[in-house]
């Protein structure tokens, strides 16, 4: 089969397209024909190494898929051959990625895929939609009728995010990096956006007259705890999942007599348990029409290196030229 692999850490370009032994299935896994993947930012962090995890060699790159079953294995409960289903947290800790033609996973991975959606919708939304269900179910416990901030609503986790909170009952306000941005957090359902390059949440919160933030989401790797926990509400939450490198300023004062909390989580560290939860709720918003992916960019799996340059581009070097998510597919 064909796969996107690299023998050793390295750049975008060390990405090589070229011919793999089909994988085998364990007693608890299935074999899948790739219908899409998708790229994450966690993707170009492991393939150049700026995260150390232990990676096979050679390892293909890539956390997210979605294809049809094409064998199982001895032990294998929940599928058979010729089902459709999608998953995450491939490529970590060890196990392969899933930028190839085929791709063995274990069942506890993987998820039926709703009859009226595509291999690419759901590839799309894959990481991005259970790390956002992880954060706001499990980890923030966002109420109805709480007021939800979104810090960078237009991207891939963001616009989950958005979405999810509105069909949780919250009010959803989401900041974006332009006006054009922003109306793409309204038009995922937040209920008010703004521009973060030319005004900020306070103001916001200021003259909408509204009152403070029940959950704040952050999705930049700078955290801004100072405008953040002043705008948190009484028994407010701030989720952070991204910068490992970031070291702000925390105004501890006004955090504890709030009686705030701070969240962190990486979804990859969630239990496959878990996360078939947070793929059973998925399913139910996407067959009511509340969910739906954001797709920036497509490419052939073949360009898989150009794709990762692209994201890695954007995600630390703030090239600002995507916006939302890089899917491929085999041609
Ligand atoms: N811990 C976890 O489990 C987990 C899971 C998924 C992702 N992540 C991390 O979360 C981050 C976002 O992932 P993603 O897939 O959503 O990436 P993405 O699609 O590239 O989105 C990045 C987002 O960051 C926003 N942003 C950048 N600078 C900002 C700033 N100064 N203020 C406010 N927003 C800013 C962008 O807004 P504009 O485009 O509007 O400028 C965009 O919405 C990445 O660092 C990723 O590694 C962590």
């Amino acid at each position: 089969m064909k796969a996107a692999y690299i023998t050793q850490p390295g750049p975008p370009h060390s990405i090589q397209w070229g011919e793999l032994d089909d994988p085998i299935p364990g007693a608890t896994g299935i074999l899948i024909r790739i219908g899409a993947v998708s790229i994450n930012p966690i993707d170009t962090y492991i393939r150049s190494g700026m995260i150390s995890m232990a990676i096979p060699s050679p390892f293909i790159v890539g956390c997210d898929f979605a294809g049809t079953v094409e064998a199982i294995g001895s032990e294998v409960t929940r599928f058979q051959i010729g089902d459709r289903v999608w998953g995450s947290n491939q490529g970590l800790l060890g196990r392969q990625g899933t930028f190839a033609e085929r791709i063995a996973v274990d069942e506890s991975f993987a998820y039926p895929t709703p009859p009226s959606q595509t291999d690419e919708s759901l590839a799309a939304l894959a990481l991005v939609s259970i790390t956002a269900h992880l954060g706001l179910v499990a980890r923030a416990n966002l109420e109805e009728g709480e007021t939800l901030f979104v810090n960078g609503g237009a991207g891939g986790v963001g616009s989950a995010v958005i979405q999810m909170g509105k069909a949780m009952g919250a009010k959803v306000i989401a900041s974006a990096g332009s006006e054009d941005r922003a109306e793409l957090c309204r038009q995922f359902g937040a209920d008010l956006a703004f521009n973060y390059n030319t005004r900020n949440l306070a103001e916001v919160l200021k003259s909408s007259g509204g009152g403070g933030i029940d959950v704040y989401w952050e999705t930049s790797r700078v955290p801004d705890f100072q405008g953040a926990i002043g705008a948190l509400a009484e028994n407010g939450r701030m989720v952070v999942m991204a910068g490992r490198d970031a070291q702000p300023t925390f105004p501890v004062g006004p955090f504890y007599v709030k009686g705030c909390r701070l969240v962190g989580f990486a979804m990859f560290k969630a239990s496959a348990s878990a996360q078939q939860t947070s793929a059973q709720q998925i399913h139910q918003w996407l067959q009511a029409g509340a969910l739906r992916p954001h797709i920036g960019r497509r490419f052939p799996l073949s360009q898989s290196a150009k794709a990762h340059q692209l994201q890695e581009d954007n995600t630390l070097n703030g090239a600002g030229t995507l916006c939302g998510k890089i899917v491929l597919q085999p041609e």
